[in-house]
């Protein structure tokens, strides 16, 4: 059975860390007897958007929904385009048409990298944020009123729905009953936030009723963030609204090391739609056209695009062979961010031969 995968490289270092995904996901398929079929498309980057005024062809729909699954590198060139513009007109509709109502993104210290917290070892930061991907504070309803004048006001709605917060926190529950621990914490600002995050809470209330096998607890995030920093270990899962989420899942991986390894899946989990895998970081204007960027958020993200599409084993087999690496520690392999002086091309083919033995 072929899987046909769409390849969106975007911008910046999204570009640069593309290839080594697709080397990391060709070797794991020829090891696994996958057969696996990338289609490359230049929409959905900031080039794309001087050529043509806009992110996206307006059958973009059309074209991909078609596909297995999207591989993404990152979108953004604030410099040539406006954020709001590039992310609206791209990666924010792919999670939105297609439903991706799950940003499942792994926070995990890895061998052989240092915390910058101080005496953390691995196994001691290991958990999951699970973001609300399709609603929340990324809401479009609003507006600009008495533009130009001392009466100026903008607006943005959070929205909230019973359904969307309810198919996010059942899905954080299942995964909490899947994991040792069993514990599950809510990230909420209930005592500032007075109506939309009593409501999340309430729901966090409810849902709970349905596994009690689950620990569940609740921090106003302000705290939370503080406790991921003095006391990572107490996580297991982590659920939170688009925004929070999207802060946690920035300084979790920032306790292991680097965001840079950093992956993620935005899954419609009915499998109506394709789902969209990739790094958690962004396309790195500072970085950009170096060759240093890592490349182990692509890979990674990879390995979790297989695990969607029913190959667990290939998927874990991604995940041993970036730790393999990583634990050898070879300073010429390594890229900068985790302790070396190596390229992004360097670490890629490290952790492609490392598929291949
Ligand atoms: P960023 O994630 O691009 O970079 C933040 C910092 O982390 C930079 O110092 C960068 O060099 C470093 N970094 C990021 N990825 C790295 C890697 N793989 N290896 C080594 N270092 C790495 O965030 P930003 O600077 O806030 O955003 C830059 C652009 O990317 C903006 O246009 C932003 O909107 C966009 N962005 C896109 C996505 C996405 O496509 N999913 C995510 C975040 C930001
Ligand atoms: C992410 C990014 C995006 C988000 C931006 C670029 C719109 O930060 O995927 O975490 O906020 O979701
Ligand atoms: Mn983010």
């Amino acid at each position: 059975m072929t899987h046909r995968i769409a390849i969106i490289a975007g911008d910046g270092i999204g570009t640069e860390v593309m290839p080594e995904g697709i080397r990391a996901l060709e070797a794991t398929a020829k090891r696994f007897n996958i057969d696996l079929e990338f289609t490359t498309f230049e929409f959905g980057s900031c080039d794309y958007y001087l050529e043509h005024g806009k992110m996206l062809p307006d059958d973009w729909f059309e074209q991909l929904k078609g596909f297995d699954a999207l591989f993404y590198g990152a979108v953004g060139w604030p410099d040539k385009v406006p954020d709001h513009i590039s992310l609206w007109g791209s990666l924010l509709q792919f999670r939105r048409r297609f439903d991706q109502y799950i940003n499942l993104r792994p926070c995990k210290l890895m061998p052989g990298i240092k915390s910058p917290l101080a005496g953390r070892e691995p196994g001691d930061i290991d958990f999951y944020v699970v973001r609300e991907n399709t609603e929340g504070e990324y809401s479009s309803v609003g507006g600009k009123m008495f533009e130009g004048t001392d009466r100026e006001v903008v607006i943005q709605d959070t929205v909230m729905t019973r359904t969307g917060v309810d198919r996010v926190l059942k899905y954080a529950f299942e995964l909490a009953q899947t994991r040792p621990r069993k514990k599950l914490t809510s990230a909420t600002k209930s005592n500032g936030i007075s109506i939309t995050m009593p409501y999340w809470d309430e729901r966090v209330v409810e849902m709970a009723k349905g596994y009690p096998e689950i620990a569940v607890d609740k921090f106003h995030i302000d705290i939370l963030t503080a406790n991921f920093v003095l006391h990572p270990d107490w996580f297991d899962v982590v659920v939170g609204s688009n925004l929070f989420g999207d802060i946690l899942s920035d300084l979790g991986p920032a306790c292991t090391g680097t965001i840079g390894i950093a992956p993620s899946a935005n899954i419609n989990p009915e499998g109506h739609f394709p789902s969209l895998f990739e790094p958690v970081h962004g396309s790195a204007p500072d970085i950009a056209g170096k060759g240093i960027a890592n490349p182990i958020g692509q890979i990674w993200s990879g390995a979790m695009m297989l695990e969607h599409l029913g190959y667990k084993a290939a998927g874990d087999a991604m995940v041993t062979a970036i730790e393999e690496v990583l634990s050898e520690g070879d300073a010429n392999v390594l890229t900068r961010d985790v302790g070396g002086q190596g390229t992004t091309e360097s670490l890629g083919r490290a952790i492609a031969q490392q598929l291949a033995k």
